[in-house]
Order: structure tokens, then C-alpha cells, then sequence
């Protein structure tokens, strides 16, 4: 049996039927017409599917719909504004971090939510925060690059704007 949910995503309220066995990933995608968060292993283990929930990056193939009721879910298709891309996106452009860009949006979304917390990683805790990442087309090397540019203090290169 289906049950209502209210589902706030990147500020917008949405009012859902949803079977209590629906992951998120499926809802966004296949109910919200968010088709940035990408399906990749379905198990965890690629990160393709990653989001934002109340400020940390969480795998949204693995999380219930059900859980996510009065909780603030940002996806890909919420961080940038007016037009203008986040500076994690800039980033990973400018770097050249993106390839085929399927791996793009939970990276994206992942090094956001670490930089969100953490403006200053080292190397470890980048390494440490894409730990269950997966990009099959660069190597991570540019993806590593990409988000040490992104943490770099403004005058260095394009600061990060927390928040948003
Ligand atoms: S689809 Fe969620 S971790 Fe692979
Ligand atoms: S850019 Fe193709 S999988 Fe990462």
C-alpha cells in the first residue's frame, strides 16, 4: 500500500505516493523527473546515486523514501543558482574532471557536501570523502585536482560559496 509523503528537494515541496520499499533514488527519478542523480550499481557501491540530506552526502539508492519525509534533500539540479554553475562544477570543468559525466553529479554532490563541512581538506580527507566513488573514465586524478582547486582560498582560484 502507497503512502503520502512530503519530500523537500532543493527548497521545493513535493507530495508523493510512494510503496514503503521505494528507494529515494527511484522517486527522484522516476516520480520527481530529477534525472541528475544518476542509477549505477543499485548496492552501494559506486556512488553515482549520492545526495544531499540534512547536510551530509548519503547514497540514495540505499536510502528509503519513507525515511526522508521532513528531512532537506539537495540534488545535483539544486546547488547551482540563477544560471550559474557551483563552484564544484566550475571546477570539475576547468580541471577537466569530467568525461562521459555519468560518474559527474554524485562526485559532484560528494565533494560539495565534504567542502561544505571541511573548506580546507587534505589530501587524505578528500581521498577519504570519494572513498566510494567510482569515475571509470579519469583515473580520479583530475576529479582529486579538481576538488583540491575548488577548496583553494579565494585569490587562489574559485572559492567555495558554503550553503548553496
Ligand atoms: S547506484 Fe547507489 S551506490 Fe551505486
Ligand atoms: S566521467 Fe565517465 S564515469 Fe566518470
Amino acid at each position: 500500500m502507497k503512502k503520502i509523503l512530503s519530500l523537500t528537494v532543493n527548497g521545493d515541496t513535493y507530495e508523493v505516493a510512494v510503496s514503503p520499499w521505494k528507494t529515494l533514488l527511484d522517486v527522484l527519478r522516476d516520480d520527481l523527473g530529477l534525472m541528475g542523480t544518476k542509477r549505477g550499481c543499485g548496492i552501494g557501491t559506486c556512488g553515482v546515486c549520492t545526495v544531499i540530506i540534512d547536510g551530509k552526502a548519503i547514497l540514495s539508492c540505499l536510502t528509503l523514501a519513507l525515511e526522508c519525509e521532513g528531512r532537506s534533500i539537495t540534488t545535483i539540479e539544486g546547488i547551482s543558482s540563477e544560471g550559474s554553475l557551483h563552484p564544484v562544477q566550475k571546477s570539475f570543468i576547468e580541471n577537466g574532471a569530467i568525461q562521459c559525466g555519468y560518474c559527474s553529479p554524485g562526485i559532484i554532490m560528494t565533494a560539495k557536501a565534504l567542502l561544505d563541512e571541511n573548506p580546507r581538506p587534505s589530501d587524505d580527507e578528500i581521498k577519504e570523502a570519494l572513498a566510494g566513488t567510482f569515475c571509470r573514465c579519469t583515473g580520479h586524478v583530475k576529479i582529486m585536482e579538481a576538488v583540491k582547486k575548488a577548496a583553494q582560498p579565494a585569490g587562489e582560484g574559485e572559492s567555495h560559496a558554503p550553503g548553496k
